[in-house]
């Protein structure tokens, strides 16, 4: 796990240098492990129109999951700052719909900081599981 979780670190940080971010200058590299081991990652994607930006954390996961993976162990995020670079509020939700326990590793020069995902969003949104059935 620890050879696993340096590679994730690793991939975001390769990520980052792929970002699109003509209009902020801000690159963000996230990196998402599978269940299945594998490591899916993604960067920021800007454009003209501000609002239709896709950060780098719902680049990874959709592309994660449109290779069929189902359920995840940890993402790692890096973003430009010398503090760590959370999730938006928006990717936060967009991450919890598929893995509830997700480990978040925020990646600064520094240090790693480790944050769980229902503690970055307490209380989130879904339907449960009674009602999908009905
Ligand atoms: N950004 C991400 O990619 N992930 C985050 O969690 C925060 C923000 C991107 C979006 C935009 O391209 C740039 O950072 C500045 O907001």
């Amino acid at each position: 796990m620890r050879k696993k979780r340096e590679e994730l670190i690793e991939a975001a940080l390769r990520a980052k240098k792929m970002a699109y971010m003509p209009y902020s200058n801000f690159p963000v590299g996230a990196a998402i492990l599978a269940a299945s081991g594998k490591i899916y990652t993604g960067c920021n994607v800007e454009n003209a129109s501000y609002g239709l930006t896709i950060c780098a954390e719902r680049v990874a996961v959709c592309k994660a999951i449109s290779e069929g993976e189902k359920s995840f162990l940890a993402l790692a995020v890096a973003g430009d700052l010398n503090h760590p670079t959370p999730p938006c509020g928006a990717c936060r939700q967009f991450l919890i719909e598929f893995q509830e326990d997700l480990e978040i590793l925020l990646i600064t020069d520094e240090e790693i900081v480790e944050k769980s995902l229902q503690e970055l969003l307490p209380h989130n949104f879904k339907f449960s599981k009674e009602r999908l059935e009905r």
